[in-house]
């Protein structure tokens, strides 16, 4: 796809999850083909789409205020004759479309995440209409099927890639909004899958992570017409020869027997799991909806680590969520110590509009939210400390994903996810290759190399870590 003539400029610019950075790449591929090139100067666009997120707090004054900011550029664009497209696309445009157009009637196109594939039609339509364009369907047919196959090499996404094979989620937590602005669950077609995932390796991938907002539910329609789960397309992957695969995000109630078995037979399946167990309350998990209780969690933990005894556990938490007492958050605090995280992402309950949570009487005060965020946090930055100690003197596989910030660094991914420096020479980026570890650091691990690097690619840094929702 380089044989097109990038005539007009496009900026995008990304909030939110993986998600939403792969979503970003995908809107990128669909406008090439009418002439739309990448630019990094928001001044200089013909076209600005901004790419939204609702999962918490002040989403839409976040957006409005930086509705402001480009309105500017694109009132100065207009000053001189000129003509720019602005777009509000992602879960803030779905949930919030008329909103938005009523608020700030100079946006031009307003999409949901459904429906990407019809950018261009919409692009047409805004170039022609005095008025604006929304569209927040929730479509019949598949967004999965009508992103164009071909425009993804494009954007391989580099040595470390995501590959989004699962979208939305019909679990419905309590406080959640990505059932109402990613609509129901679908999963992608194996082969589409696959054939994805060959080109990311011919444009360098070494690592590809599946992404899905409740991606353990992955029920792809297999070649022979049959459906096949996540830990079937992940033994596919690893016969294709990925080095290095992830998924993200989990639900516990999707961690089948068939997936924590490819953590024991693919060595290619890193040995780091991000499941979001939200609280250890049995009462919040039910008041959540979350459809299991903290002892089945404490077992799927206890079984995944008997599949991969080196199995490092990544969570989300929500405190404060309607009606948490000290008592809950006690049972959240004792779950976390007996588990022992690698690695987690915490959060104050953020009432989101049209969610159930948003409308029960028994909110919790901000200041006791606070209390108990502080007192989660400090325990699990212990935790997270630990980990990265525990990893001195050890040797490890480490992908190197390109340049740190001093000289003659060289930044990189442990299988554990922790990002490691070392001094190397920049022949080794795009290798995976044994070190052993030196230091560790709050976020990070130092490094020295220790024999000749295996393999190369070419160089791309690893996009920014968010968890992408379950
Ligand atoms: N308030 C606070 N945190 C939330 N999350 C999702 N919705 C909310 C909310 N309303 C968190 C959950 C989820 C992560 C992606 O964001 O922990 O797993
Ligand atoms: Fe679905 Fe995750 Fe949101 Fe629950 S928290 S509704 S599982 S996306």
């Amino acid at each position: 796809m380089t044989d097109h003539l990038n005539t007009k400029r496009l900026h995008v610019i990304t909030w939110g999850c993986q998600m939403n950075v792969y979503d970003s790449a995908r809107m990128a591929d669909v406008l090439a083909p009418i002439g739309y090139g990448p630019t990094e100067a928001p001044e200089a666009a013909d076209m600005i789409i901004l790419n939204t997120c609702h999962i918490r707090d002040r989403a839409s004054e976040k957006v409005f205020s930086e509705l402001g900011r480009l309105r500017v550029l694109k009132q100065a664009r207009e000053a001189e004759g000129g003509r720019m497209i602005l777009a509000v696309a992602g879960c803030v445009a779905q949930a919030e479309g008329k909103e938005i157009l009523a608020r700030a009637p100079y946006v031009d196109i307003v999409l949901g995440p459904q429906t990407y594939h019809r950018l261009p039609e919409m692009v047409a339509l805004a170039a022609r209409a005095g008025g604006a364009v929304i569209d927040t369907d929730f479509p019949t047919e598949q967004k999965f099927d009508f992103l164009p196959d071909e425009a993804a090499p494009q954007t391989p996404g580099g040595l470390s890639a995501f590959l989004t094979v699962q979208e939305g989620c019909d679990k419905f937590c309590s406080f959640c909004v990505v059932p109402y602005t990613r609509g129901a669950e679908a999963s992608r077609k194996v082969a589409s899958v696959l054939a994805e995932a060959k080109r990311m390796v011919a444009g360098g991938a070494r690592e590809i992570a599946l992404l899905g907002q409740n991606v353990n539910a992955y029920h792809g329609e297999g070649p022979d017409g049959s459906t096949w789960g996540l830990a079937r397309l992940l033994y596919a992957l690893a016969d294709l020869g990925i080095p290095r695969l992830r998924y993200t995000t989990s639900h516990p109630r999707d961690m089948d027997d068939a997936l924590i078995a490819a953590h024991r037979d693919l060595p290619a399946l890193m040995p780091f799991l991000h499941l979001p167990v939200q609280s250890g309350s049995d009462r919040m998990l039910a008041a959540m909806n979350r459809k299991h209780k903290a002892a089945d969690f404490m077992r799927i933990i206890e079984r995944v680590r008997e599949a991969r005894p080196d199995m490092a556990l990544s969570s989300d938490f929500i405190v404060g969520h309607p009606g948490e007492t000290d008592a809950d958050f006690a049972d959240t605090m004792k779950l976390i110590r007996e588990v022992g995280f690698a690695l987690a992402y915490s959060f104050k309950y953020s009432a989101r509009p049209g969610t159930p949570a948003s409308g029960a009487p028994n909110q919790v005060a901000d200041a006791v939210m606070d209390a108990r965020l502080a007192e989660l946090q400090a325990v699990l930055r212990q935790q997270q400390n630990d980990f990265n100690a525990s990893c001195v003197g050890k040797t490890m596989d480490v992908l190197l994903t390109g340049h740190g910030r001093h000289p003659g660094q060289i930044a990189g991914r442990t299988p554990y996810l922790q990002p490691v420096h070392l001094q190397g020479d920049a022949s080794v980026i795009g290798r995976i290759a044994r070190v052993d570890i030196s230091a560790a650091h709050p976020n990070s691990l130092s490094a020295r190399l220790l024999d000749e690097p295996r393999l190369s690619a070419s160089v791309s840094p690893l996009p920014t870590e968010e968890p992408a929702c379950a």
